[in-house]
């Protein structure tokens, strides 16, 4: 028996299936790495593993013992999130409204250019997705919706009339 054991690991949101009856061994020592297409489940995978998401089905077992009996905190394993600057308290779209906002663009406006963003970065169905829910790929997808369609900061006014020098 491998020292880490995922055994038709599954993790449903909804309708979503994250991850899908992933079994796999890991012997001690070994290094792996989940490599696939965002979304495709390996963050979901890592937190399960840590403790911070309760699978729908399946079992974990880490050196012979089942790991989701024990308390995340008991675990003794880490995990280092991606991170994309996000507001975690925002949806995808306030998150690429917030720029446009500062600059003080009208509220049309705004609304305009952040559906044009999320679209860009193919992230049309996330307006309301808060950072939490979405893959690492989706969430720096928002990340770069959100630097863009800024308009330019707007330039000082310019003097209409020159003051003599004194
Ligand atoms: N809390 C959640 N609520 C709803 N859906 C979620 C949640 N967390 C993840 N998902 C969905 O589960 C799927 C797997 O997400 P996950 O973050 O595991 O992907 P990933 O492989 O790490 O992607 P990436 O390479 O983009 O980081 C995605 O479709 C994602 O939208
Ligand atoms: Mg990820």
């Amino acid at each position: 028996m491998g020292f880490l054991v995922l055994d038709g690991l599954t993790k449903r949101y909804g309708a979503t299936t994250a991850v899908d009856r992933l079994s796999l061994t890991i012997d001690k020592g070994e290094f792996l790495s989940l490599l696939g297409p965002s979304g495709c489940g390996k963050t979901t995978t890592l937190q399960m593993i840590a403790g911070f998401v309760e699978p729908s089905a399946g079992a974990i077992m880490l050196d012979r013992t089942d790991l989701l009996a024990t308390k995340p905190a008991r675990r003794g394993l880490g995990i280092v999130f991606q991170s994309y600057a996000l507001f975690p308290h925002m949806t995808a779209a306030q998150n690429v409204a917030f720029g446009l906002e500062m600059r003080r663009v009208s509220r049309g406006e705004r609304d305009r250019r952040v559906a044009e963003a999320l679209n860009l970065v193919s992230l049309a169905g996330f307006a309301d997705r808060f950072p939490r829910s979405m893959s690492g790929g989706a969430a720096a997808a928002c990340r770069t919706g959100a630097g863009t369609r800024h308009p330019p900061a707007r330039p000082p006014p310019r003097r209409a009339t020159l003051q003599p020098r004194r």
